[in-house]
């Protein structure tokens, strides 16, 4: 016997219903207005790269555990793309003389990562990248992060809906190299460590970190538990990158971004991470978790033999952001972009209908003509499931007198009107 065919989709991928589809374009939408707003232009490419892309500077965790990687007929070695920065990256190296620098783009583009499927967590998730390239200074970051928070507060949240951590890479490797002596290959392994500490249970977490540190656990530990720059031993205080941390801070204090601090665990996974990093989180007790992040990557155009470009980012996932609509009840109402349901009485008039129809499209108004007959009840009852607010019978009365009653079904109410005016009527209630 064959097997039944599964009607699910594939293991934490999504199925797009009009709905969620509607829920989609929404956040999408809400994306493109504030990025553009901001003069960020956008681009794309495939969603298969060569592997190698990802084995430069990804992460290994990315390259031998998420990826969807497979050999083509061809033999090539491809990968769809888990993330957008390498390609985005590649794309600049590509063309790095011809461009025009500093560059602004975004992208939402799908990828897909073999994770185990989890609150927040899927295989398959679209991702908001904006990108800045060619700006050395601090205004980079001061930008990149006043879009997320432009972001964040046009879906309607408040500054104390969310926090945004910030770190510094440099910071992270003086201290893990200088302040505590590790080779690189050590200090590479509890900065890994550390991006998993909230992930993992604390006794669990303490015992790794001391079999690569010994004896100097409670010093990192100082380190890592400051909950502010004034928290950390007093000579790392006085750090350049930590003090530009600071500064950091308060000059988006200055931009009126008050719900940024910083926290020295922070590390944001990636190995092309250069500079100060960035990482929002939902203070809802329900959702206590990261939403997104970013940083700079001045190392990664570079990589492909061409002239550096400074660059800085972050990268905005679906599925974190409507987890923070949902639990802080931001998620607008399904709405669908279809207007009328003109609906006929008879048969009889289906022409006649189909021309008062198409007039009303002239006129700019979103129609379903459906030409299945019903019982009035019925029609109402199904364009109230696909929230069409209004609706339209067309019989041989209406023929005749050219007198039509047009339905609100939000408001349960029955309107006279002639067949010129009907446009109008509607555009008014809309
Ligand atoms: P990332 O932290 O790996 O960074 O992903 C950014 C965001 O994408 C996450 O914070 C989350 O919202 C979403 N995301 C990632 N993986 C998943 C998943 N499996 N399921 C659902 N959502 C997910 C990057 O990808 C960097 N390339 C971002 C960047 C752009 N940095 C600079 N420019």
């Amino acid at each position: 016997m064959t097997k039944k065919l599964s009607t699910q989709p594939y293991k934490g991928t999504r199925d797009f219903y009009p709905q969620s589809m509607s829920q989609q374009n929404y956040l999408f939408d809400t994306m493109r207005m504030v990025v553009e707003k901001y003069g960020y232009e956008e681009y794309n490419a495939s969603i298969l790269e060569e592997t190698d892309l990802y084995r430069a500077k990804s992460g290994e965790e990315i390259v031998n555990e998420q990826t969807y990687s497979f050999t083509d007929r061809g033999g090539r070695d491809v990968t769809i793309r888990p993330e957008m920065t390498p390609t985005v990256a590649r794309m600049i190296a590509a063309k790095r003389k011809e461009l025009a620098f500093p560059l602004r783009w975004y992208s939402i583009p799908n990828l897909l990562r073999y994770e185990r499927p989890q609150r927040g967590r899927l295989r398959e998730h679209w991702q908001l990248n904006v990108d800045i390239f060619g700006v050395e200074s601090q205004d980079a970051e001061i930008e990149i992060i006043s879009i997320a928070n432009s972001i964040m507060k046009l879906f309607g949240a408040t500054s104390d809906d969310f926090v945004i951590k910030v770190n510094n890479r440099q910071s992270v490797d003086y201290i893990l190299q200088t302040y505590l002596g590790l080779d690189t290959d050590r200090s590479h392994s509890v900065a890994k460590l550390i991006d998993r500490m909230h992930k993992i249970p604390r006794d669990d977490f303490e015992k790794s970190l001391s079999e690569f540190i010994g004896d100097d656990l409670d010093k990192l530990l100082s380190v890592l538990d400051a909950k502010s720059i004034a928290e950390l031993p007093d000579d790392l205080q006085k750090l350049d990158s930590v003090t530009m941390i600071n500064a950091f801070i308060q000059e988006l204090e200055s931009v009126g971004i008050d719900n940024c601090i910083y926290d020295p665990a922070l590390m944001r996974g990636f190995d092309y991470y250069t500079g100060i990093v960035f990482e929002v989180f939902d203070t809802h007790p329900d959702n206590n978790r990261s939403l997104f992040g970013g940083g700079r990557y001045d190392d990664l155009v570079g990589i492909f033999g061409v002239e550096p470009v400074s660059a800085v980012g972050f990268g905005m996932g679906d599925v974190t952001i409507q987890d923070f609509l949902d639990v802080h009840e931001l998620s607008p109402e399904y709405a669908t972009a279809t207007e009328l349901k003109v609906c006929i009485l008879d048969n009889s008039v289906k022409s006649f209908a189909r021309e008062i129809a198409n007039e009303l499209r002239e006129g700019d108004v979103s129609v379903v003509f459906e030409t299945v007959q019903k019982k009035p009840a019925q029609h109402i009852k199904s364009a109230e499931k696909h929230a069409i607010p209004f609706i339209l019978f067309i019989g041989e009365d209406e023929k005749q007198s050219g007198l039509f009653k047009l339905k609100d079904l939000e408001n349960h109410e029955e309107i006279e009107v002639s067949r010129e005016k009907i446009i109008l009527e509607l555009k008014n209630r809309l």
